[in-house]
């Protein structure tokens, strides 16, 4: 197995996971340095495109992306989610997370749950392609928005669910929009790590989308915390940048070129 991975399962009950989403390298390049996993999610489909929901995204889209991200990393573990439909049978699933691992040098794969694909799990982790399992809201396969298990018949067939991903070698899982409670029950029961969002603190580790915790998506619900005000901080400097422009501030003599040699 993969020590990255293997690192992340011994965190269970010793110290928190810290993971964020990452689209490009730059930002990818600054999560590496403090998380330890570092998701290419299919999030971008909101965040980046613009859609209201993740469905449009391709395997094109996923590998184009994590090819960037992957130039940023260099120790965090690097998961990829398998778009919508990448997944809907056994055979299509190897083919794909297979394509994924092999074109980008990823770690692992996450899959979302519809309750029936724990098969497709078992199938991608018997093939050495490592997965991370995603219950609860799962918006490839739900359209509403809600909290999960806020019954106890309801955790329990969560519990089943998470339970059923474990079995089929799954080495974490996202555990999206749950009740405390039942993040709580899930991740006393389970061996490995439960990760969540928008799922209390009960969790091994936590997750967010990086565009929302740095304040740039405009998507900031009670379970996001906005840790910097980067649109702010964008605008004020465009604002500037403007301004100079107009009034020939900018470029000063100091940004003129006269036959240095620079690289980017
Ligand atoms: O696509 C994504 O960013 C995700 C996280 C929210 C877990 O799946």
């Amino acid at each position: 197995m993969n020590i990255k991975i293997k690192n992340i399962i011994k965190k269970k009950n010793k110290s928190k996971i810290v993971s964020l989403t990452a689209y490009s390298k730059n930002i990818a390049k600054i999560l590496d340095k403090y998380c330890d996993i570092v998701l290419v999610g299919d999030s971008m489909a909101n965040v980046l495109y613009g859609s209201n929901n993740t469905h449009e995204i391709t395997v094109k889209n996923i590998i184009q992306h994590t090819l960037s991200v992957k130039k940023g990393i260099k120790k965090s573990l690097l998961v990829v989610d398998m778009p919508k439909g990448s997944y809907f049978n056994k055979i299509i699933a190897k083919k794909n997370a297979k394509f994924i691992m092999k074109a980008t040098g990823c770690d692992a794969v996450k899959i979302e749950s519809n309750k029936k694909n724990s098969n497709i799990v078992s199938t991608l982790v018997k093939a050495n392609i490592p997965v991370m399992g995603h219950i609860g809201y799962t918006p490839q396969f739900k359209k509403k928005f809600k909290v999960e298990g806020q019954s106890k018949l309801k955790t329990l067939s969560l519990l089943k669910e998470a339970v059923a991903i474990q079995r089929a070698g799954a080495f974490s899982i996202v555990l999206e929009c749950l009740a405390p409670k039942a993040a709580k029950l899930i991740t006393e029961k389970l061996q490995i790590p439960t990760i969540g969002i928008a799922s209390s603190s009960y969790c091994d580790g936590q997750i967010l989308v990086t565009d929302d915790m740095l304040g740039l998506s405009g998507f900031y619900p009670k379970f996001v915390k906005k840790y910097a005000n980067l649109n702010r901080i964008i605008e004020k400097a465009v604002k500037k940048y403007t301004r100079e422009v107009k009034i020939k501030k900018f470029p000063a003599k100091k940004n003129f070129l006269h036959g240095a040699k620079f690289r980017r």
